[in-house]
């Protein structure tokens, strides 16, 4: 191995206990694939078995907690006790390639299709739609839906410790419900839900604290427990970035394994004021020093990348569409032959990279989002 790739491949041990055996984990990423009753499909699992055997952890696709926060066509689902049989495979399938397994918990609220669910009515904290073509007004929800909602993410939490997962990763970013009640353009409830950033904070901490709870009633063994969220939105109102760092903040004082900080470039600038051209993660990093350890991710496509980002402070990276695109990246790097990882895919090459068809078409019909060759 090139020893300047050494740092990639130090164990890190998380508060809870579990212990990574190298700094690189595979992002969450939607595939889907899964069945229509919420079970994990065979072409995933052949999908992340490829995958799980360099990297330290696997965080899953995202999985809905309830059937109304589903958010995508073939989408698994941790809402029923039914499903531990699926989510035990996957865990297994995981972890029996050498990697932690991680699931990430999950409801898209307002940015849900109205086609995937039940009553094809989204929900959210308040009715205001979102800012894209067409998007539904969700229902704005009861205290009894968000009682429901909070209790869901623990009992998705005691799923995932039954079927043998080693964490969960609560799935507060990218628009999706938990960041809903984060945000002041989605929220404008005036109850405990609402109102001041204080009170906003409310719904992330009330599905944190459930979790927890969880985990100490279901397992002795050390278990992860990992927040994911995005710095900034776009809209106005939207979150500022020192509404993250109010979060931030927050989030520091439980006892989370990792912050998980997504963008699709880890180098990325204020998505609210262009002139700040400073990393966003680096940001948080700086903000929260050694309390707790952040996640970096987004576009680091070579070792070199990586080590350059780990140079910033931040101890964990997670690569996305990387492992897409090279599932032996992280055994290539270990074994010297960093210059045989791939960095673009052919329309071709779907049989070989071992990727499920729903997956595959949206990667070779999206513009843009791969670095496809003909
Ligand atoms: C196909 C695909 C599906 C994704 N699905 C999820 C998801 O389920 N949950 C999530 O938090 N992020 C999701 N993301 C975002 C990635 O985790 C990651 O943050 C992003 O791709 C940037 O990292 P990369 O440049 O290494 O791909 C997805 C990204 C891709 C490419």
């Amino acid at each position: 191995m090139n020893p300047n790739y050494k740092k990639l491949f130090e164990p890190f041990t998380f508060r809870s206990g579990v212990t990574l055996k190298n700094r690189v984990l595979m992002a969450p990423m939607t595939n889907f694939s899964s069945n229509e009753d919420g079970s994990v499909s065979d072409a995933e699992l052949a999908y992340y078995q490829e995958r799980a055997g360099g990297v330290s952890a696997v965080v899953t696709a995202c999985v809905y907690v309830t059937k109304d926060g589903k958010g995508f066509p073939g989408e698994f689902g941790a809402d029923d006790d039914s499903l531990i049989p699926s989510l035990t495979r996957l865990a297994s399938a995981i972890k029996e390639k050498g990697a932690k397994a991680i699931l990430q918990i999950f409801h898209g609220g307002r940015m849900s299709p109205p086609d995937q669910l039940p009553d094809g009515q989204t929900i959210s904290a308040s009715a205001v739609a979102a800012e894209r073509p067409d998007a539904q007004v969700p229902r704005e929800m009861t205290e009894d839906d968000i009682t429901r909602v909070i209790t869901a993410f623990g009992d998705a939490t005691r799923r995932a410790i039954e079927a043998g997962f080693d964490g969960v990763e609560i799935h507060g970013a990218n628009t999706y419900l938990i960041q809903q009640f984060f945000s002041p353009h989605s929220n404008r409830r005036t109850d405990k839900w609402g109102g001041t950033l204080e009170k906003r904070l409310n719904f992330p901490t009330a599905v944190v604290e459930e979790v927890f709870k969880n985990v100490k009633a279901h397992t002795t063994e050390p278990f992860i427990v990992g927040y994911r969220f995005s710095p900034e939105e776009g809209e106005n109102p939207g979150i500022t970035f020192e509404d993250t760092l109010a979060l931030v903040d927050k989030l520091a004082t439980y006892p989370l394994d990792y912050l998980h900080v997504s963008v699709q470039n880890f180098w990325g600038g204020s998505i609210r004021d262009k002139d700040d051209t400073t990393s966003r993660v680096v940001r948080i990093q700086e903000h929260i020093g050694d309390q707790i350890p952040v996640i970096g991710v987004g576009s680091l496509h070579t070792p070199d990348d990586v080590v350059k980002a780990m140079q910033t402070g931040v101890p964990l990276i997670a690569l996305g569409r990387e492992l897409i695109i090279e599932p032996k990246w992280v055994e290539k790097v270990q074994e010297g032959k960093e210059d045989t990882i791939a960095t673009t895919l052919s329309k071709q090459d779907q049989e070989k990279l071992v990727v499920p068809t729903p997956l595959w078409q949206a990667i070779i019909n999206t513009p843009g989002w791969f670095p496809v060759k003909d």
